[in-house]
């Protein structure tokens, strides 16, 4: 297994972010700062994210370098339900970090955000994602029908993913 950590979150992480974020090879995955100044003021609105318990986002690190980053959105009306978020640097896809980042967020889930249940929301065509969610013991609950915005201003489907205590 590789030496995978997780931290909170810094303003100082944007310019990774952004070059992370902008690969060609990111097929099913919406976010794109438009600049490194964009991804800094995204990132500034952390903390308040964690005060209001909206959102925790957390830095993926392998060895120390910044490889990626995963993120939990807690359900606006059920606040024991999380959905869990990542992405990888795609030199350093295949080597596991996502699959030990989803099972270190989930720590984070279970026992210090006291959640009940954990969703991933995946791309039906996203084979990588869809494979982390598994490796993690998700279970594939079903299809969520026209749920999410795509690229195109279309609405699309999405698989959901999800672990119960
Ligand atoms: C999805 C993503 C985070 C996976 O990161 P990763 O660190 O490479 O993931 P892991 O190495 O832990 O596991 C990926 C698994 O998918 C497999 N995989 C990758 N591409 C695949 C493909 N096209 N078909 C089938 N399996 C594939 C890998 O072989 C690996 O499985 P294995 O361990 O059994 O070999 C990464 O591809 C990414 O950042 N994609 C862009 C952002 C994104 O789509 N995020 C998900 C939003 S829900």
């Amino acid at each position: 297994m590789p030496k995978i950590k997780l931290r909170l979150q810094r303003v100082s992480d944007a310019k990774r972010f952004f070059e992370i974020l902008n690969s060609p090879n990111f097929t099913y995955f919406n976010v794109k700062p438009k600049s490194i100044e964009d991804e800094k003021n995204w990132l500034k609105q952390n903390s308040k994210r964690r005060k209001n318990n909206t959102e925790w986002n957390y830095t993926i690190l392998f060895d120390d370098e910044i490889v990626g980053a995963i993120g939990i959105k807690i359900d606006y009306h059920r606040n024991y339900i999380g959905e869990i978020g990542y992405f990888v640097d795609d030199k350093f896809w295949g080597k596991g970090i996502a699959t030990k980042a989803v099972k270190l967020a989930e720590n984070i889930c279970f026992k210090q955000l006291n959640l009940k249940r954990i969703q991933i929301i995946v791309h039906p065509k996203n084979k990588a994602s869809k494979k982390v969610a598994i490796k993690n013991k998700y279970l594939k609950e079903g299809l969520l029908r026209k749920t999410i915005q795509g690229r195109s201003g279309k609405m699309e489907d999405r698989y959901l993913y999800a672990k119960a205590l």
